[in-house]
């Protein structure tokens, strides 16, 4: 039976794409830095990509990999160390999410992806790499973390495309358990927002107020916003879950 190695199982992503796996009658195993039996059927194991150790073991037996671990910061190491261990076990197949933008903005998370692009890309292991915009949850907790401050800065010319993590899980499972693919379409949500209308959306669910006032993103990183060049305007695939959607499942959890 086919096994598949999800890194980063336990995060947003993971724990929606983990059951798709399950229903799909293969054996899963998850790798992550906190490991432990959560008594659903998942073989759990405690690997620090950035370290490396465990990391034979990990990959021992497995013939696809599903790698979404990641932080701010880190993930070309990290992938580096996973492509190497994936390599030796002679893996069949990797599958790698990486951000829409990657090889356009200039900053620290956004060259790290694009390091671990090229860590996959220059491997001997055949591979599929998902380039995927903002999550519903990840625009949320950013308007939410503007909004902790008293006046509510927004970045003008920041547009995002957010997608929902149900759509995304659904992709990744479909490629997960495909042929490899190389580069294939970025997949983004159906509207494009500016940050200031997902600060406003944000603002109206939960009921609070805000003066906001218009800062300009400097640099390199500004213009390609204000150009929308971290836009996938054409050739994406588009997610079916909206953001009104999003919103408003955040309102009645609210009111709950
Ligand atoms: N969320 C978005 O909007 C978005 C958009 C495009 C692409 N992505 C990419 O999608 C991936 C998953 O995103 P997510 O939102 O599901 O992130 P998340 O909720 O923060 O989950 C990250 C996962 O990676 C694991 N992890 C982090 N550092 C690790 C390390 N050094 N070694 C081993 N495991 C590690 C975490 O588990 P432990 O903490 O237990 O180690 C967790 O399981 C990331 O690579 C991210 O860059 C996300």
């Amino acid at each position: 039976m086919t096994t598949i190695l999800v890194t980063g199982g336990t995060g947003n992503i993971g724990r929606q794409v983990v059951p798709l796996f399950q229903a799909a009658g293969r054996t899963v195993r998850v790798l992550s830095r906190n490991a432990g039996d959560r008594g659903d059927g998942v073989e759990y194991m405690a690997v620090d990509l950035l370290k490396g150790d465990g990391l034979d073991q990990a990959v021992a037996g497995v013939d696809v990999i599903l790698h979404l671990a990641g932080g701010p910061k880190g993930d070309d190491l990290g992938t580096r160390n996973l492509v190497k261990a994936a390599e030796q076990a002679k893996v069949g197949h990797l599958v790698h999410i990486s951000v829409t933008a990657v090889d356009k903005l200039p900053l620290t998370y956004f060259k790290s992806k694009l390091g671990a692009e090229q860590a996959i890309r220059g491997s001997s292991i055949p591979s599929t790499v998902l380039r995927v915009a903002q999550l519903h949850d990840f625009a949320w907790n950013t308007v939410r973390a503007m909004a902790k401050l008293p006046v509510l800065p927004i970045p003008g010319g920041i547009r995002f495309q957010p997608v929902d993590g149900r759509d995304v899980a659904v992709r990744l499972a479909e490629l997960t358990l495909g042929e490899p693919q190389g580069l294939v379409a970025d997949l983004v949500g159906p509207t494009v927002y500016s940050l200031g209308e997902l600060a406003h959306d944000y603002l109206r669910a939960t009921g609070k107020h805000r003066l906001s006032l218009p800062i300009r993103v400097p640099g390199k990183a500004g213009k390609v916003y204000r150009a929308g060049d971290n836009l996938t305007l054409t050739g994406a695939d588009v997610g079916t879950h909206t953001w009104d959607e999003f919103v408003a499942a955040q309102r009645a959890a609210v009111r709950v």
